[in-house]
């Protein structure tokens, strides 16, 4: 079998560069290990920046996300008895961010893309990619039936997140990997009960960070910072509620809960691989780097890469110009850097350090006391978290939202 791009991963960022290749006229084949339920059912992240829900509207995918996401015009931070907000639209020149859960967003892209006959291969094993280095990169997969597939390629994308077969099959004499493990994790629910907030609250609290985030109208999604090792059997419903309820008090404030249906302990890590290629295999996305959650930029840095990424394979596979792809890492790296060194700092400066001392605290309090009343600081915060850089998507021929 014959391709231009073998993708591996129907995550956010395979899909939709699958469906942005096409939009160029670029034939692509899609495998991944886990079954289509699988890939759509999952609880994730919730926060599309500015420019990543541009690009999903323009890559005709906005339908749904403009019925049934909720824009968001800023944020609150808490902290020591207060709860100060801050205004994305008066601090980043307008933009906001948009609150539509990556599983949504997956679901449109599996729709999408099966709608236009699309290539996508689910629940295939003992995936390969080979001979790199050649101008003939080689996709393999088993598919259920037990047939082995050959996909001569192009170029391969590997999508296939943290644990993918793709960075493993770069030799490790070829990459940089920076690594950081975080001394917690975040406790994740959603909850059956409208949000007590019109928009997410961060918290500060001496038994560590909390988060109230939602999925709509009646669907309300929260975080707590809890220990990496954590077991879910040690938090009952009630014990949830009443920590949720203590780290988000605040007076004439009241946190309403409701039955819990989904839960799940997520560790935090900081990890950036470089470069994100080898010969012709390109990294997008969680292959290539993880954030901790706090900055709400793991699917946001997906979505971007994969932006850079179809305009690079658009020049080079269509045009014969090697000028982007060979830009492709080095473009995705500033980016992937700012995110992660804006991730760390609002990791470092919402949670409880377990082995803290009061002086980390007090600094820890200065800093968010600064970003909620210095314009200067707090147009940091808002500029970070709504997009920066600003996505450029005027090297892609989309059509105008
Ligand atoms: C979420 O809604 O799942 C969410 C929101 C903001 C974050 C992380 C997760 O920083």
């Amino acid at each position: 079998m014959r391709t231009q791009v073998g993708i591996v991963g129907a995550g956010p960022a395979g899909l939709l560069l699958s469906q942005l290749l096409a939009l160029h006229g670029i034939d692509s084949v899609v495998v991944d290990d886990r079954s289509q339920e699988h890939i759509v059912a999952r609880a994730r992240a919730g926060v599309l920046e500015h420019g990543s829900a541009e690009l999903l509207r323009r890559a005709g995918l906005g339908a749904r996300m403009d019925r049934e996401g909720i824009v968001h015009g800023g944020i609150y931070l808490q902290y020591d008895g207060v709860r100060e907000h801050l205004d994305f639209r008066d601090l980043a020149g307008g933009r906001t961010v948009m609150v539509y859960a990556q599983t949504e967003v997956v679901k449109d892209l599996v729709a999408a893309r099966l709608a236009a006959g699309a290539n996508l291969v689910f629940e295939v094993r003992d995936t390969e990619v080979d001979e790199l280095t050649s101008d003939h990169p080689v996709l393999r997969y088993t598919t259920p039936d037990g047939v082995r597939h050959d996909v001569v390629c192009d170029v391969i994308a590997g999508c296939d997140g943290f644990h993918g077969v793709s960075r493993p099959s770069i030799p490790d004499r070829a990459l940089t990997i920076f690594d950081r493990t975080y001394p917690y994790a975040w406790l994740g629910i959603l909850a059956r009960v409208p949000p007590s907030t019109d928009e997410l609250i961060y918290a500060y609290h001496r038994d560590g960070f909390a988060l109230h985030s939602l999925r709509g109208p009646e669907v309300s999604r929260l975080y707590l910072q809890v220990a990496p090792d954590e077991q879910l059997s040690a938090w009952p419903d009630e014990r949830i509620w009443t920590e949720l309820r203590r780290r988000f008090a605040l007076p004439g404030w009241e946190l309403a809960d409701g039955p819990i249906f989904d839960r799940s302990v997520t560790p935090m890590r900081s990890f950036v691989a470089s470069p994100m290629r080898y010969g012709r295999l390109f990294l997008a996305g969680d292959a290539a780097h993880i954030v901790p959650p706090t900055g709400a930029k793991g699917l946001n840095l997906a979505v971007a890469d994969v932006a850079v990424l179809a305009e690079a394979l658009v020049a080079l596979l269509r045009d014969g110009n090697p000028d982007l792809a060979d830009a492709y890492s080095d473009n995705c790296l500033r980016r992937v850097w700012r995110a992660t060194h804006f991730s760390w700092w609002m990791t470092s400066m919402l949670h409880r350090a377990p082995d803290g001392d009061e002086m980390r605290e007090q600094l820890q309090l200065s800093q968010l006391r600064y970003t909620t009343s210095s314009r200067a600081a707090a147009t940091t915060l808002a500029e970070n978290y709504v997009g920066y850089p600003p996505l450029d998507l005027g090297g892609l021929d989309l059509p105008a939202d």
